[in-house]
Parts: C-alpha cells; sequence; structure tokens
C-alpha cells in the first residue's frame, strides 16, 4: 500500500475532511475532560522548519506529547538539510527512522518531492503555495460556531497566497461559496483557480467580495519570504483592510478569522481582530486539536 500524506485538502476526500473535523472536536473534548488518550505511544514525528512558526511548531509538538509520541525541531542551520544534502536522500533517511514527517518551506515541489521518496506520511505545515493544517483549524473553528459550512459564503480579502489557495481547495471539498477580493497582480495562482472555478469568484473590489459573507479571513500583506515587498505592497493593499466598516458589509453574524501572525493597522484593524465577531483565538488554539486528528489518522 502507498504512504499517505497530507500536502493538500485534495488529498482527503470532503467525507473524510469531515471526520477529522469532528474527531478534532471530540479529542479537544477529551483533552478537556482530563482524559489521557496515548495512541501514538513510542512514535515520533520530525518537523522541519525553513521557516520561523510559532502556532505550527508548538501545536504540533504539543499535539505528539499529548498523544503520547514524541517531536524533533529539525532546522536547516544545525541539519544538513541546510548544506545541500538531496531532499530525496534526507527523506529515505528519516524516513527510516521517524514514523511521521512534517515540513514548513518555501517551494512546495520540495514537499513532494520529500513525499515521493518517504516511506512514511508526510504533513504540510506550510509551503509558498499552501497551508493545509491551518485550513482543518479554520474549518473546525466554523463547525464548533456554525455547523457545517456547505452552502455557506466565505470572503476572502486580501492578498492572493498560500493561505486564499488552501481557501480555495477547501471550497471545493467542502461546498462553500469563496468571494476573492484582491488587488490586480495579487490573484491567487491560475491553476488552482481553474481547479475550483465552480466555487469561487474574483473581484477586485474588497466591498463587493465582502457582500453578504458569514466568513471573512484575511492574512497578511507580505507572507514570509516577501519581506522585501513588503513597502510597496502596504501601497497597494490599502484598500483591502478589514476595518469595522467593511465588515459591516458583510452578514451581520459573520465571523472574522485570521490565520495569524496579524498585523493591527495594516491588513485588519485592532477592532475587528480584538472585537467580537473575531474567533481567532478559537481558530489558533484548534491547530492543536485538528493536527492531532490529523496526526491520529495518519501515524496510529
Ligand atoms: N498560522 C501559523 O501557521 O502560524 P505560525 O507561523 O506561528 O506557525
Ligand atoms: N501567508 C502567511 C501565513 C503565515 C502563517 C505566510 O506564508 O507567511
Amino acid at each position: 500500500m502507498s504512504t499517505r500524506h497530507f500536502l493538500t485538502l485534495l488529498d482527503y476526500s470532503p467525507d473524510e475532511i469531515r471526520a477529522l473535523l469532528a474527531r478534532a472536536t471530540e479529542l479537544k473534548k477529551m483533552l478537556k475532560a482530563g482524559k489521557h488518550h496515548t495512541p501514538l505511544q513510542n512514535k515520533t514525528l520530525a518537523m522541519i522548519f525553513d521557516k520561523s512558526s510559532t502556532r505550527t511548531r508548538v501545536s504540533f509538538e504539543t499535539g505528539m506529547v499529548q498523544l503520547g509520541g514524541h517531536a524533533l525541531f529539525l532546522s536547516p542551520r544545525d541539519t544538513q538539510f541546510g548544506r545541500g544534502e538531496p531532499i530525496e536522500d534526507s527523506a529515505r533517511v528519516l524516513s527510516r527512522m521517524v514514523d511521521g514527517v512534517m515540513i514548513r518551506t518555501f517551494e512546495h515541489k520540495n514537499v513532494e518531492s520529500f513525499a515521493a521518496h518517504s516511506s512514511v506520511p508526510v504533513i504540510n505545515g506550510l509551503t509558498d503555495l499552501f497551508h493545509p493544517c491551518q485550513l482543518l483549524a479554520d474549518m473546525q473553528t466554523w463547525f464548533e460556531h456554525r455547523g457545517d459550512i456547505k452552502g455557506a459564503t466565505v470572503a476572502w480579502i486580501g492578498d492572493g497566497n498560500n493561505m486564499c489557495h488552501s481557501y480555495i481547495n477547501a471550497a471545493k471539498q467542502l461546498g462553500f461559496q469563496l468571494n476573492i477580493g484582491c488587488p490586480q497582480n495579487y490573484c491567487p495562482n491560475s491553476e488552482i483557480v481553474k481547479s475550483a472555478s465552480n466555487s469561487i469568484q474574483i473581484t477586485h473590489d474588497a466591498k463587493q467580495a465582502i457582500e453578504q459573507a458569514d466568513l471573512v479571513v484575511t492574512d497578511v500583506w507580505a507572507s514570509m519570504g516577501q519581506e522585501e515587498e513588503e513597502k510597496e505592497r502596504i501601497k497597494v493593499f490599502q484598500a483591502f483592510q478589514v476595518n469595522k466598516e467593511l465588515l459591516s458589509l458583510a452578514n451581520k453574524d459573520a465571523l472574522f478569522m485570521h490565520c495569524l501572525p496579524a498585523h493591527r493597522g495594516e491588513e485588519v484593524t485592532a477592532d475587528v481582530l480584538d472585537g467580537t465577531q473575531s474567533v481567532v483565538w478559537d481558530e489558533a488554539e484548534n491547530r492543536l486539536h485538528a493536527q492531532k486528528a490529523l496526526m491520529e489518522d495518519l501515524l496510529a
């Protein structure tokens, strides 16, 4: 049997994604009730980080410990990955020792090559193209607050980036309408858009994108690796700030999400991020529970 990986949301069927989300909520309840659940005893997850992280690192590492296993933090500074050992060789070697690998890196194709040569499950912890683990947490948060997302309308406001691409995949898999409001020249990847054209609409007018939204989502204007473009992007994205005025055009009970870290005063104002419609802290917490459900499924 070939090894199962989680590189994008398309690696799981809609039913499988819904089952993971339900399990995540169940694991959350068990944890809060003080019940120990340790199906990953003696199992190890290697975590390769080519980019910075707070939530991803802490949620995977804590999640592994809670499931009875162990996680290893590997940075390019202290390993041979940073000195040019081929990805394929690293994949072959690591998968002879550990039970799963999580990777956060730049080029998505590097995660695909790693997975192709790994005999243990590989999880995408963010690439320039996708951030599927964050979507598990976002969807879990929606399901917990509002029930199934099928038929809902989601507005993505801002950059057509890795998070936006994962929202496109989620729209396709879970059956919601995704209205993307982005500046011209900052649209999502055309191939990814094409693959989900029935579920999404793109406009360059944030007000139009947010109309009738049940969920409003944004992200930083300059992602990791785009630091040099930051000044230019701040100018281009001004009309895409999620502030009270823009949010008032969405449905009255719309929720607001942001994968964090956020820049108050740039892509979102403090009154929205810290306001009553924001569920960003639940969303951040759910990284832990959603990924525990994923690791239990892949590694147990
Ligand atoms: N949202 C998210 O992935 O956060 P980190 O970059 O802190 O892992
Ligand atoms: N789009 C952001 C997400 C960070 C979690 C980035 O890639 O930097």
